[in-house]
């Protein structure tokens, strides 16, 4: 059977809202004021999710079968479990992050160490619970040392992603960190050029913040998800928790 041909795909931020240089408290359901600015361009060469066929009757569970216990990339020699992913299957909002930790690794779970408590906050900020939403990453396993997965064991995982994101079809898809949003978008920039920046990703909104492991480390840019997060709670009608006395 001759392949698909793929055009090239030009993916194209809808919107950008730049914030005001007023700093924002880290988390706050109060109304904030963003500005309009210029649509900034995402280097776009052709999208790998362009290039995936999508797999007729495809499940989350078919998907895991057919991972196995993945040696496919060197990754797989240190790693203790592959970290799938975990949440409702049918969540209308996915988050993807780069790859397991170590406490992840253990545990077989992702986003269960300290960045993902910090998650898990975010989470409930949007007046979610862990459970309604899938959270996933790039690579299933663990690179060691925590290093960045390189870009061929991207390229070897993140096909099962792109299966997963098929088969939930969420609202909305936050990339947590610029290793999600640079594989998705199939671009280079740093995600400081283009988070918070909507894309039309195969009909499912996508929306790069920081991760947040990035903001244990730079608590000043808190101010700046919680503008990320709240784009996507309008998208997906959902109203701040109100913060407990
Ligand atoms: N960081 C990630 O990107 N993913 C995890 O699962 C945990 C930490």
């Amino acid at each position: 059977m001759g392949k698909r041909s793929v055009k090239p795909a030009a993916i194209r931020p809808q919107t950008i809202a730049l914030a005001t240089p007023d700093s924002v408290p880290a988390v706050t359901t109060s109304a904030i004021r963003v500005a309009p600015s210029p649509v900034l361009p995402v280097i776009q060469a052709v999208s790998l999710f362009e290039a995936i066929e999508r797999v007729e009757g495809d499940t989350l569970e078919l998907i895991r079968e057919n991972l196995g216990e993945c040696r496919r990339c060197r990754l797989h020699k240190q790693r203790n479990k592959i970290v799938f992913g975990v949440g409702n299957p049918r969540a209308e909002l996915v988050f993807v992050g780069e790859g397991p930790g170590h406490d992840e690794d253990v545990q077989g779970l992702p986003f269960v160490g300290r960045a993902g408590k910090l998650l898990t906050q975010m989470i409930e900020a949007m007046g979610l619970k862990r459970e309604d939403v899938y959270i996933c990453n790039v690579v299933k396993c663990r690179p060691p040392e925590n290093r960045q997965p390189e870009d061929d064991e991207v390229a070897t995982c993140s096909p099962y992603l792109y299966r997963q994101l098929d088969v939930i079809a969420p609202k909305a898809i936050v990339c947590l960190g610029g290793v999600a949003a640079q594989t998705l978008l199939k671009t280079k920039d740093p995600i400081s050029r283009f988070r918070g920046t909507w894309f039309d990703f195969r009909n499912t909104k996508l929306l790069a913040t920081y991760h947040p492991a990035y903001l244990l480390r730079n608590p000043n840019a808190k101010g700046e998800v919680w503008k990320d997060l709240q784009k996507v709670m309008a998208h997906l009608g959902l109203q701040a928790k109100k913060p407990s006395r």
